[in-house]
């Protein structure tokens, strides 16, 4: 459609989902800033993924680009081994790389099964930057 191209395609979901992306983003530390037609976007552009009990969903230091929102299930937070915390549904992880283009600062492994919204890096930040370009030429 007019609004997917280079950012990828709107991937249709249920309100439900909508609203726990939606809640999950602003309640986040660093994306509860976010405008709301920016938290509506980055909702749309989310697309579902699973990971079996046991797997890696983030390795700490990796070049990943995804940010995620827990749809269902727990994952552990580690760093250099050490448990960070545990989060369940609702929660965004994998937001840090890609705001601050730098390496994972820590691990995520799946407690259980798990499902996630996931949106890549150059979708998310075409996103945000779509939005501060269309603010600025407003003046
Ligand atoms: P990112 O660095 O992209 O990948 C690892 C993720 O773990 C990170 O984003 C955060 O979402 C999450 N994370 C890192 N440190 C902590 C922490 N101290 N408490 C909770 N979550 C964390």
């Amino acid at each position: 459609g007019e609004r997917g191209g280079e950012r990828g395609e709107i991937y249709a979901k249920g309100a439900s989902s909508r609203q726990l992306i939606k809640a999950a983003i602003l309640d986040n530390d660093f994306l509860g800033h976010l405008e709301p037609e920016q938290v509506s976007d980055v909702v749309d552009f989310m697309k579902p993924a699973v990971f079996p009990q046991g797997s890696t969903i983030i390795s700490e230091g990796s070049h990943g680009s995804c940010v995620y929102v827990l749809e269902d299930g727990k994952v552990e937070v580690t760093k250099e081994g050490e448990k960070l915390c545990t989060l369940g549904k609702g929660k965004v992880f994998g937001e840090l790389a890609v705001l601050y283009n730098c390496t994972r600062t820590a691990t995520v492994t799946a407690l259980t099964p798990v499902s996630l919204w996931a949106i890549e890096r150059p979708c998310f930040q075409a996103v945000v930057m779509k939005a501060s370009q269309q603010r600025q030429a407003l003046y």
